[in-house]
């Protein structure tokens, strides 16, 4: 089998668990995608600090360059827009199949790397960027591109959901919830991005991009988080029988003059005990999905953690070595729709 020279930018919560599969999963990875899948290169800031994964101490280095340069896989688990954008524009430029995990870059900059990605002729996979091991992004993209799709609605933010649930079960407070939250490897490394919406108002952005076929960025969703919510709100939610949930929301409206626009936004909701989002429990991620031929889907599943997101990275490794060794391309950009973005309170 041929083999395919990866770099792994970041080995945190979700790299340590990729580096992890790919040294436990090997025979099989291989025989899925038709090569090897060797880590060439691991980078990271503090090659002494301890890892949960056995990492070849020879792969790690500090440099970018040295890390990413001549690679044919490139994964970012870095986060955040610099320098993941300036790693993952250098790789794509240099035709490397590109997998990343960061929603904050792909809705602030996507339109830049599918640029850059078409020009070389590189492709991009982000399937880990959206609600952890639950393959809404294939689903949107692959298999509901026949349909027209309304409206896109669910809870993508695990960190959040685990509080809202753990105040709303034990009692427990905002603080403790968080903390416990964070312990477990769910939350970003700042959990402002989780708790003031912003990490959900980027997959929301991505998800809306990709259910409408517009561009929809960052700054156009609408957002509320979090740190609002009293212990008082969430019993008194319970009292008439509803939970609140951060719920991200894109849908297709048609405004006054009969334009049609899409509206995007995110903020706590009161959700009815009998709505299927209401049971979403701990760090689980849901996306209701409305086509106007396929009706109502659900994606549910682990939405956040390390080895769950560890799980769409690998099946984007699998698409993107496969690709590389049979030909063929990710799916590009598909964008012809041009829709204005509405303000979600104007209906
Ligand atoms: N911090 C994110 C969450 C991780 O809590 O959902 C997954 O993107």
């Amino acid at each position: 089998l041929p083999v395919l020279d990866i770099a792994v930018l970041g080995a945190g919560t979700v790299g340590s668990q990729v580096i992890r599969l790919l040294g436990e999963q090997a025979g099989d990875l291989a025989a899925r995608s038709g090569a090897r899948l060797s880590i060439g290169a691991v980078l990271v800031r503090d090659p002494s600090a301890p890892r949960a994964a056995d990492i070849d101490p020879s792969a790690l280095t500090t440099d970018a360059a040295t890390a990413i340069d001549g690679r044919d896989l490139v994964v970012e688990l870095i986060g955040g827009i610099e320098p993941a954008r300036t790693y993952v524009l250098r790789a794509l430029r240099a035709g490397a199949s590109v997998i990343t995990g960061n929603k904050a870059l792909l809705a602030a900059h996507g339109p830049e790397l599918y640029a850059a990605a078409a020009e070389s002729g590189a492709d991009l996979y982000y399937e880990a960027a959206v609600a952890g091991a639950v393959p809404v992004v294939y689903g949107l993209r692959e298999s509901l591109a026949g349909d027209r799709i309304t409206r896109v609605l669910g809870i993508v933010n695990g960190t959040t959901n685990f509080i809202l649930d753990a105040m709303a079960t034990s009692g427990a407070s905002y603080g403790d919830a968080l903390a416990d939250a964070q312990a477990r490897g769910f939350a970003e490394a700042d959990p402002s991005a989780d708790v003031d919406g912003l990490d959900a108002a980027a997959k929301c952005a991505i998800l809306a991009s990709l259910a409408f076929h517009t561009r929809v960025g960052m700054d156009d969703v609408a957002v509320e988080g979090i740190a609002g919510v009293t212990a008082e709100d969430v019993a008194e939610a319970a009292f008439f029988r509803r939970v609140i949930k951060l719920l991200a929301i894109a849908e297709r409206r048609t405004d006054e003059s009969g334009h049609e626009g899409v509206a995007v936004r995110v903020h706590p909701a009161l959700v009815p005990l009998d709505h299927p989002l209401a049971s979403v429990s701990g760090a689980f991620n849901a996306i209701v999905v409305e086509g106007e031929a396929a009706g109502r889907l659900m994606f549910y599943g682990q939405g956040a953690g390390g080895a769950p997101t560890a799980s769409a990275v690998l099946s984007d490794l699998v698409a993107a070595a496969s690709h590389r060794v049979h030909g063929g391309h990710a799916p590009r950009e598909s964008v012809y729709a041009h829709l204005p973005i509405l303000d979600p309170g104007s209906t």
